[in-house]
């Protein structure tokens, strides 16, 4: 229940992040799986491996809290995950399925920015500094891989993407699915770019991946 307090609401919050990742650690390799750029697989494996990272992570926080680890069903990401498994069940080309899997995995890490966000005001308020901090460390991953899934979309794969556009009207009568999905694959774009905040080429993804320095402070093993 969330609590009387902000120490029994950032239990509840913390019980969230951990089903979330959780969940997490069975839809990324099925995405992964669905991707047809290599870097997007390669970026969604990498990320499988973080967020394994991160289950840890939550685990020692329960330890800090002196609570047992035990999750709380979020239905936050399982909304998300449940989206992003319909899209890869639609017949689409293969860069339009990237896009998507793209715009999918930036609603995870979206949510995921947003709750960390709030667990780590809370356990500063709270005084939790080692609480805030192991927090802080996946909170970096997090953005890092947003920011990577952005740099990825915008190096190429949203513009694959558009390759077909110009038959559309021929594909219109039979295709309308498609055409809906088309247009989600471009939009997830501009939303990349307003996330991202620069246009970063393809170069930035390979950097991006260089946030693994940070994860392995926090790995504790
Ligand atoms: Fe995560």
């Amino acid at each position: 229940m969330a609590g009387n307090n902000l120490r029994e609401a950032l239990v509840d919050e913390i019980r969230d992040l951990y089903n979330a990742e959780k969940q997490l650690t069975k839809a990324l390799p099925k995405m992964a799986k669905g991707a047809t750029s290599e870097e997007l697989r390669e970026a969604l494996e990498s990320h499988l491996e973080e967020t394994e990272d991160q289950v840890t992570r939550l685990e020692r926080v329960f330890e800090l809290l002196e609570e047992k680890p035990r999750g709380k069903h979020c239905a936050g990401m399982a909304g998300i995950v449940e989206e992003g498994s319909e899209k890869l069940q639609e017949d689409a080309e293969d860069s339009v399925m990237d896009a998507m899997l793209i715009a999918s995995a930036q609603k995870v890490e979206h949510y995921e920015i947003g709750s960390y966000g709030t667990a780590i005001a809370w356990s500063e308020a709270l005084g939790l500094t080692e609480v805030a901090q192991i927090l802080g460390e996946t909170l970096a991953e997090e953005k890092a891989a947003d920011e990577k899934l952005s740099a990825l979309a915008e190096s190429g794969i949203n513009e694959a993407a558009t390759a077909g556009e110009s038959e559309d009207e021929d594909m219109e009568e039979d295709e309308d699915e498609e055409s809906e999905s088309k247009s989600a694959g471009s939009s997830a774009g501009a939303s990349a770019r307003s996330a991202s905040g620069s246009k970063s080429g393809n170069g930035s993804a390979r950097s991006a991946s260089g946030s693994k320095g940070t994860r392995q402070r926090g790995g504790r093993r």
